[in-house]
């Protein structure tokens, strides 16, 4: 996706409407018991550097500053997500937590051995092919030496994409990848002990969460929303639900680190 199409995307209009489904700071799966998950897959101590690439509402941001105690810079190319995020933060007056606009492709943020942590969730996917490489090369760089790697993915399942999943992709701005391609990339970008994990449950279990909450409130949501925007959302929660149930849709889990010499 470009910037300009991210914008649109991701304006303030869209997110908060898709957090309500979502969570509260959340563009995807953000239940207590998946941050739990993530979490315990590191080992994070008070004081680490910790970006957060593709920071959206900044749900595990703000988490993980407070909770872990990390110096977190969240990072997102849409510029009304880093706005809503900033203005959360100073409502809290919350320390070790800061936004930025940028894209990872070109953000100056990625200074040599910048980070401690490298995190991401549900992001990546919006990188077109031939960037997706160069981009994780560069988050190489920017990671210390025994630095670790969190992501969180939309990915491709083994048996491919149908058409109408691939008219959707293209349509949705996103380009998938199997979770095997996607671990291999990272080690060819240097990283080691890389570990890939289908955990489409969690998607399964945010997305039905979020159709029983449009159907419960549906007069809410069209306080809000004209009734064609209300099917629109509601047909793309059900075709989500879809394609993750036939398999074609999946949510990966992935680790990795950067050996330390
Ligand atoms: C599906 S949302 C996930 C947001 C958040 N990580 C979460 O889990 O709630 C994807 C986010 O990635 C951002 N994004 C997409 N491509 C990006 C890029 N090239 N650089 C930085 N952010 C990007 C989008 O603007 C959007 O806020």
């Amino acid at each position: 996706m470009t910037t300009t199409d991210l914008t649109v995307r991701y304006s303030r209009r869209v997110a908060l409407r898709h957090e309500r489904l979502y969570g509260h700071g959340y563009q995807g799966p953000g239940a207590e018991g998946v941050f739990a998950e993530l979490t315990d897959r590191l080992d994070l101590r008070s004081g680490l550097r910790l970006l957060d690439i593709g920071s959206g509402l900044g749900g595990d941001s703000f988490r993980l500053a407070e909770r872990h105690g990390l110096t977190v810079v969240g990072l997102d190319a849409a510029p009304d997500m880093t706005a809503v995020c900033v203005e959360r933060a100073a409502e809290q007056a919350l320390s070790g937590v800061s936004f930025v606009t940028g894209d990872v492709r070109t953000t100056e943020l990625l200074a040599p051995d910048a980070f401690d942590v490298l995190w991401t969730r549900d992001c990546g996917a919006f990188v077109p092919p031939a960037d997706k490489l160069p981009a994780w090369q560069r988050l190489y760089d920017a990671l210390r030496p025994g630095g670790q790697v969190l992501v969180t993915d939309y990915c491709l399942g083994p048996q491919g994409a149908s058409a109408e999943f691939a008219a959707k992709m293209a349509a949705w701005g996103q380009y998938m990848l199997t979770p095997d391609a996607y671990g291999a990339m990272l080690g060819e970008a240097g990283f080691v002990d890389v570990v890939v994990e289908d955990r489409s449950v969690h998607l399964m279990e945010s997305m039905l969460e979020g159709r029983r909450l449009l159907l419960d409130e549906r007069d809410s949501f069209l306080e809000e929303m004209t009734a064609q925007e209300y099917d629109g959302l509601l047909d793309r929660w059900d075709r989500k639900i879809g394609f993750c149930a036939r398999g074609e849709l999946v949510w990966m889990v992935l680790t990795a680190r950067r050996a330390q010499s």
